[in-house]
Formats: C-alpha cells, sequence, structure tokens
C-alpha cells in the first residue's frame, strides 16, 4: 500500500514535485512566522492592555473621597473613554459603578484575584477585569474593579489576522508560479539530454549528445554520457573486430579440411595419400582447435569468469621449470635460451597462468629471434617482482608497439601464421599480468632486440 503510493509519487514529473515541496516548506515557514507574530502581538496587547488597566485602578482610587465613612466616586474622573469601573463595599456589594451590565455588576469580589487582571466572559463579550483593594490607614474599606473590553483591544489583532490569512495563500500561489518556471527552466536540459540520447541506439554508438553545455551540473552529465558513450563505442568496435578475426582464422583451415577431404572423396587414392590428407586434417583441426581454446580463454576473461587458483608461487621455480622445457626448442633454432635468477620472489598467483604468460613471452622471444639469444631474469624490485623476456632479434617497430599487446594483432601477419601464431598470445599474456594485480611492459629497438618486463606484487 504504502510501496504502492510511493511508486505513484515517483510518477509525477520531477518539476511539479519540486515545486510541491517548495511550497509546502514556504508554507510551513510562512505558517511558523505568521504564528509567532500573532502570539507577541497579543501577549504584547495584552501586557499593554493591563498598564492601562493598572494606571487607571491606580488613578480612580487614589480620587476615591471617603466622607464620614462613605465613599463617593467623583464625577469628574480622568477616566479613558472604553473603561468601566465598580465600586464594593467591604463585603463585595455593589455600590455605584458606571456600567449598569455584566460583568462589573455581578462581580464575585470574593473571590477574584487581587491585583491581576482577569479575562472575564459576559454576554458573549470578553472583558479585562482588574480589582483593586480600597485602604484607607491599612483598614480595608472597598474594592474597586476596572474594566475594558478586550474585543477592542485586540482589533488590531483581528487585522493582523486577516492580513495573514490573505498574504499566505497570495504569497504561495506567487511563489508555487515561480518554482514552476524555475524548475521547468532547470530540467528543460535534461528534458534535451533525455530526447537526444533515445534517438541514439545500440547500432548507432558513433552519435554523440553533442549539446552545448556549460561548467554546471546538466554539463557534467551531458560530457559524462558522451565519455560513456565513446567507452561503449570503443568496445563494440572490437568486440565486432574480434568476431570478425576470429571468424577470419578460422575460415582457412576449415577451407583447407574440406578441400583435402574432397579430394580423396574424388577418386580412389593410395594408402599413403590417405595418411597425408588426414595428417594435414589432423593438424588442421589441431590449430583450429589451439585457437578456440584461446577465443574462449578471452572471452571468459572479459566475462570475469575466469577464475585464478591464487596461491604462493615460488617464481624461481617457474622460471627454471619454463627454460628447461624450452631449451630445447630454443636449441633446435640455434639461440641460447638462458635464465638469471638475481633474487628468488615469492607471489601469490595462478601457477597455470602465470607459466602461461612466460612461456607466451618466451614463445615469441624464440620465433621472432633469428640469431643470438633469449635470456630470462627475475629480480625483486621494492615490493614487486620484474620478470624479464629479452630477446636480440628482429625488434617491433615503433608504430606497432602500442597495438601488439590488441587482439589478432601481428606485426607481420604472414611470417606469425607461418610460425602458427594467432596474435592472441599477448593479450592473454596482458589479460594475465593484470588480473594478478600486475602490468606488462615493452621495450624495443628494431635490429637489436626486444624486452618483455612483466611486474608483479611480490608477497
Ligand atoms: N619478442 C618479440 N620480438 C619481435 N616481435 C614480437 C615479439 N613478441 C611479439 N612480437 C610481435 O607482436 C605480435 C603479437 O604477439 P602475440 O600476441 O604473441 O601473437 P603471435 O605470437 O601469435 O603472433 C607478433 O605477431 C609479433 O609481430
Ligand atoms: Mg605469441
Amino acid at each position: 500500500m504504502q510501496q504502492q503510493f510511493l511508486t505513484r509519487l515517483r510518477d509525477i514529473p520531477l518539476r511539479w514535485r519540486l515545486t510541491a515541496w517548495y511550497v509546502f516548506l514556504l508554507s510551513l515557514i510562512l505558517a511558523g512566522f505568521s504564528a509567532f507574530i500573532y502570539f507577541n502581538m497579543s501577549l504584547s496587547l495584552q501586557r499593554e492592555l493591563d498598564a492601562v488597566l493598572m494606571s487607571q485602578g491606580e488613578q480612580v482610587s487614589s480620587s476615591l473621597d471617603a466622607e464620614n465613612g462613605q465613599l463617593r466616586l467623583d464625577p469628574t474622573l480622568p477616566l479613558l473613554p472604553g473603561t468601566y469601573i465598580g465600586l464594593y463595599d467591604a463585603g463585595g456589594k455593589i455600590l455605584s459603578t458606571n456600567m449598569p451590565a455584566n460583568p462589573l455588576t455581578r462581580l464575585q469580589v470574593k473571590s477574584f484575584p487581587v491585583n491581576q487582571p482577569r479575562t472575564v466572559e459576559a454576554q458573549g463579550n470578553e472583558w479585562r477585569v482588574l480589582l483593586v483593594p480600597v485602604k484607607e490607614q491599612g483598614q480595608q474599606l472597598a474594592w474597586l474593579a476596572v474594566a475594558r473590553s478586550e474585543e477592542e483591544a485586540e482589533a488590531p489583532l483581528n487585522k493582523l489576522l486577516l492580513f495573514i490569512l490573505i498574504a499566505i495563500p497570495l504569497t504561495l500561489v506567487v511563489a508555487a508560479g515561480g518554482g514552476i518556471f524555475l524548475a521547468r527552466r532547470a530540467l528543460k536540459p535534461i528534458d534535451r539530454i533525455a530526447a537526444k540520447a533515445r534517438q541514439i541506439s545500440a547500432t548507432d554508438l558513433s552519435r554523440r549528445l553533442d549539446l552545448p553545455h556549460g561548467n554546471d551540473e546538466v554539463g557534467h552529465l551531458v560530457a559524462t554520457l558522451d565519455e560513456m558513450l565513446d567507452r561503449l563505442d570503443r568496445a563494440f568496435q572490437r568486440q565486432r573486430q574480434f568476431t570478425a578475426d576470429a571468424s577470419h582464422e578460422l575460415r582457412t583451415p576449415l577451407a583447407v579440411i574440406r578441400s583435402q577431404a574432397e579430394a580423396v572423396l574424388n577418386r580412389q587414392h593410395s594408402p599413403e595419400e590417405y595418411r597425408q590428407a588426414l595428417a594435414i586434417i589432423r593438424d588442421q583441426a589441431a590449430w583450429m582447435g589451439n585457437l578456440v581454446a584461446k577465443l574462449l580463454l578471452l572471452a571468459r576473461s572479459d566475462d570475469r569468469m575466469e577464475q585464478l587458483e591464487m596461491e604462493p608461487l615460488d617464481l624461481g621455480e617457474l622460471v627454471e621449470g619454463v627454460t628447461a622445457e624450452w631449451q630445447g626448442i630454443a636449441a633446435a633454432k640455434g639461440l641460447r635460451l638462458k635464465k638469471i635468477i638475481k633474487e628468488n620472489v615469492v607471489v601469490r598467483g595462478d601457477q597455470t597462468r602465470l607459466t602461461q604468460l612466460l612461456a607466451n613471452l618466451v614463445d615469441n622471444a624464440i620465433k621472432y629471434t633469428p640469431a643470438g639469444e633469449v635470456v630470462v631474469s627475475l629480480e625483486r624490485r621494492g615490493r614487486q617482482a620484474l620478470l624479464k623476456v629479452q630477446d636480440t632479434g628482429a625488434g617491433i617497430p615503433p608504430e606497432h608497439l602500442p597495438h601488439i599487446f590488441e587482439r589478432f594483432y601481428r606485426v607481420d601477419k604472414a611470417r606469425s601464421r607461418s610460425e602458427g601464431g594467432f596474435g592472441l598470445g599477448l593479450s592473454i599474456c596482458e589479460w594475465i599480468a593484470r588480473a594478478h594485480g600486475g602490468k606488462i611492459e615493452v621495450e624495443s629497438t628494431v635490429g637489436q632486440g626486444t624486452t618483455f618486463k612483466v611486474r608483479l606484487p611480490a608477497v
């Protein structure tokens, strides 16, 4: 129920909600303010009234004549218009008054507080009444009551109330109008952004909001959205490129397998010819299997589905293992493969993946080095393990350097392919380094050689 109410509230346009809040808060403030003024004024009016009663009471009682025990009111009393007085004997019986009606004729003198003005209701009117004792030589002679109409005294208060009752709604109406106008103005750019963003679909991510904007909140929103579109656009492009490249890579071996199969199916062949064709098909299938495994690994790493099994890992042992394994291949190419373990470093990592990373780098170094040596070295640099694979090979031209970690990127496509490369090795290396909280860098001089540096956080 409450939930429903809240969702319904959220359906109301923001400009109305803002204005409603604004008007609501303003009305609270105005009401509080008016109440404060009203009560303050009422209090000071009553105080004034009481002061008048006191001074009138004093004047009247000092002008009373006591002639042989008989009290008389001076007919030339200095009474203010609207002041009524009543004179009572010591027993509380009325002696004389200039007000022939309630409340003074029926005042309960005995129970009325002395010298403290009180409000008394009589015949639908409110009166402020002050009772003062009249004494002579310490003897209680009589009582004097002074009264003034409270309603009359409060007339300015009614005017104020009327003013408040008219002014507050009027102010609120004007404020609501202004609020709507301002909210509309402030939210208009957001409407424009929404309309523009709606026009941009997934297929046309190259478009930008491209709205003129200042350095304010809306400007930041526009800039942020445009940056997000940039990133999305690049990601989509990379994904499309990746799919296209992958399909392209798979086309060649598929064509080879197909032509081999068709060729042997066409007519009778000798067993040796069959064996040859099947060997070609097997190699192509193996190549494809290899590619698919790498694609799968990269796809899973993109989705963060590939879990690393982190454990304390002796990098020295890892270097020993990989160099020993590749020794034969290097020797077959006439290359020296050396290892320099300056310090042993332990990291937290996934053994399979880190072995794969080092093997990929050694594989490249051997593949792209016609003669000379490949050196794998390990040392500690501060809190990091530094793993280097250095070769004396052809090197990589500077214009290619920024791209070699991209998927399917090969400097010399034909050559890499003839060596069995897909151009995925380095992107896998880069992912493995990153997944371990490390990074991979490359330095290369054409004709002199290439150095890959992997930095991993050491334990
Ligand atoms: N040690 C190296 N010396 C020269 N070029 C290299 C070296 N390592 C990598 N490259 C270049 O970087 C490209 C990308 O490497 P990689 O991703 O491992 O793909 P692949 O080895 O399958 O071609 C290679 O095609 C090659 O041109
Ligand atoms: Mg490679």
